[in-house]
């Protein structure tokens, strides 16, 4: 009797010890594989917006997106700002690419930039940033 439980706890033992480097090794492949924050944005994406889309947070949205983001993206978003020409490669259209979004999705944008636009998570509360985004969204062509 005692034999066999000590034989089962040594199974145990293995299978603990056998796990963990497996789960270790899945998660450092995931972690290779997700180069940098893959995983980050599939799952900002899904994040709801808070902040109601009106009047109000457009208004905000608005007077935010004219200080900080029309010097690339143009007043209306068609890539047409100041900046726009200095950036290589120019800037495209956030009317039409904003609506394809989905907000969780435009919101991490805006807080952790992209090669060419800088990121606006340390000069913005998040709060701001949803304002921005009910803002993008309703710059696309249909509305
Ligand atoms: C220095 C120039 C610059 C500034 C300032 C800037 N952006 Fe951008 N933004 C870009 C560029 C370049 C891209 C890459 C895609 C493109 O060419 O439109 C981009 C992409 C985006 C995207 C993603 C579009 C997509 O299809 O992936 C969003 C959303 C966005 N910007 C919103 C904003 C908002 C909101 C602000 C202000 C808080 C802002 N940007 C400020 C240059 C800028």
């Amino acid at each position: 009797m005692a034999e066999i439980e000590k034989r089962q706890s040594a199974w145990q033992r293995s299978r603990r010890s056998l796990v963990n480097p497996i789960a270790l090794t899945c998660l450092l492949l995931l972690g290779l594989g997700c180069s940098g924050d893959l995983a980050a944005r599939l799952e900002a994406r899904d994040q709801p917006n808070p902040i109601p889309y009106g009047a109000q947070s457009l208004t905000r949205g608005r007077a935010l997106f004219l200080e900080h983001c029309e010097r690339c993206h143009g007043p209306r978003g068609l890539g047409d700002g100041p900046d726009a020409a200095t950036l290589e490669g120019g800037v495209g259209n956030l009317a039409e690419r904003g609506a394809a979004l989905r907000e969780g999705s435009i919101a991490y944008k805006i807080a952790h930039g992209q090669e060419r636009m800088p990121a606006f998570r340390d000069s913005l509360a998040q709060d701001e940033i949803w304002d921005l985004t009910n803002y993008v969204r309703s710059l696309a062509p249909s509305s």
